[in-house]
């Protein structure tokens, strides 16, 4: 049979096993990698990055310092962690869960990972479990883009 319809179902049929691949939204960072949504991009914009400098004071300092001159602490230095590779800095014990994580750190894999830790690195030896409000979360890590070396632009 050399009938169009033949090419159609065969074409179908090849597709089929990649459709629940397309419909994952989620999944580890090590297998994932999270898309710069227009969705994102619209929230990051609306950010403010005094709410995510406040947040970030309150939740986050007790295991983390942002300073460029800082260190280590229970939790890695943040500073320039915009465009470093997972669980790499030097001088800090990461989890193996970390070190294999293999994302490098920018708006989308930083919005997916402050969402829910676990989800995105299981294993990872953070004790924090997410920033469940959108807005708060993009507030965040546009305040994590700034403590850099070179600050990122907006994408
Ligand atoms: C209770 C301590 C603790 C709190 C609270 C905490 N962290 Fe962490 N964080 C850690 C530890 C420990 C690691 C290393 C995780 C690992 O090795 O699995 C880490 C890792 C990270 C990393 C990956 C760094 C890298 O170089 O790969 C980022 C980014 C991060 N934390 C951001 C945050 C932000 C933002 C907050 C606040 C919303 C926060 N953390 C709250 C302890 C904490």
């Amino acid at each position: 049979m050399n009938h169009p319809l033949r090419t159609v179902v065969t074409a179908l049929a090849l597709s089929l096993p990649c459709l629940p691949a397309l419909g994952e939204a989620s999944g580890p960072l090590k297998t994932f990698q999270p898309p710069l949504t227009p969705e994102l991009k619209a929230r990051l914009k609306q950010a403010d990055p005094a709410a995510g400098a406040r947040f970030f004071e309150r939740k986050c300092s007790q295991c983390h310092d942002g300073e460029k001159t800082g260190a280590h602490a229970k939790g890695p230095l943040l500073w320039n962690v915009f465009g470093r590779r997972a669980g790499t800095i030097a001088g800090f014990a990461f989890s193996p869960a970390m070190q294999a994580a293999g994302v490098v750190w920018d708006f989308a894999t930083l919005d997916y990972y402050l969402a829910d830790t676990e989800r995105a690195v299981p294993g990872r030896a953070m004790d924090f479990a997410g920033i469940t409000d959108p807005a708060l979360r993009a507030a965040v890590v546009l305040y994590l883009s700034r403590l850099n070396d070179s600050p990122p632009p907006l994408p």
